[in-house]
């Protein structure tokens, strides 16, 4: 990845620092993004010393349920380091509840968030893409954006809807040399579960190592070869 420029969006969080760290130590420069920004600035100055570059890693802060700071991450992105050739769309939450004890307020996060930020960052990374005519956007969808599962209606609703907008953007960008893929991870073991009310064994989720290797596959594909969806699970609790 030397020479290639990779925002990371959820670049604090459990699969975006993992994939952060092997795009900085594969010489990628590195646009990280995610709200907080202590967390950000020193995730970024560790990346920057890591690959012993200055400026090798930059933070901007971005609250992607916003799409004004969304366009801002992009255009800062592009006009610091000239283009962007990858995005890598990790930031989320999960809301993982039985179907009457959701509240309005629940809908309105997994949507804001899982669906729309997604949606913005998406469309202001294809925005940038769409003039260079190159470009590849990466989206963290999840396993329950392809499949259901109990105590998963307000995540489902938003994560398949992102992999319904993400297919529709692929068809409609493929002429501007932008490619899209699709992960459907199931569970990974981060933080994400630690605000979950549901009972995981997080010990035999997939490993950051697996989620990170496996979008790392993804941007070093041969650039004729268009990996359109990775479905990785975890032994023990499969989707077919
Ligand atoms: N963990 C899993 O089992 C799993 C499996 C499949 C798919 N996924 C999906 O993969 C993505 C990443 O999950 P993860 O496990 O890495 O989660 P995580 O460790 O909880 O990290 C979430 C990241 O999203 C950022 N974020 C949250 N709200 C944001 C906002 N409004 N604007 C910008 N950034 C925001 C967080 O930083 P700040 O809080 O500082 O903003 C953090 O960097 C999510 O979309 C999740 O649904 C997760």
């Amino acid at each position: 990845m030397q020479d290639k420029v990779v925002v990371v969006v959820g670049a604090t969080g459990g699969i975006g620092s993992a994939v952060a760290q092997k795009l900085a130590n594969s010489g990628a420069s590195l646009v990280l993004a995610a709200r907080d920004s202590n967390r950000l600035d020193s995730l970024a100055s560790q990346l920057s010393t890591d690959s012993s570059e200055e400026h090798k890693a930059i933070a901007i802060p971005t609250n992607i349920i916003n799409p004004q700071e969304v366009e801002s991450l992009m255009e800062k992105a592009s006009s610091h380091l000239g283009k962007i050739d990858v995005l890598v769309n990790a930031a989320g939450s999960g809301i993982l509840k039985q179907w009457n004890k959701i509240e309005p307020s629940d809908l309105d996060a997994m949507l804001d968030l899982n669906l729309k930020g997604s949606f913005y960052t998406s469309q202001a990374a294809a925005n940038v893409m769409k003039g260079q005519k190159s470009g590849h956007i990466c989206n963290v969808i999840g396993i329950l954006g392809k499949h259901s599962m109990a105590m998963g209606s307000v995540y489902c609703a938003a994560k398949f809807g992102v992999a319904g907008f993400s297919k529709c953007m692929a068809d409609e960008l493929r002429r501007y040399g932008i490619k899209m893929t699709l992960f459907y991870f199931g569970g990974v073991n981060t933080s994400f579960w630690d605000n979950v009310s549901l009972k995981v064994d997080r010990g035999k989720m997939l490993s950051l190592e697996t989620a990170a290797d496996a979008i790392m596959f993804a941007m070093n594909a041969y650039p004729q070869a268009i990996l359109m969806e990775i479905n990785i699970q975890p032994e023990s609790h499969l989707f077919f």
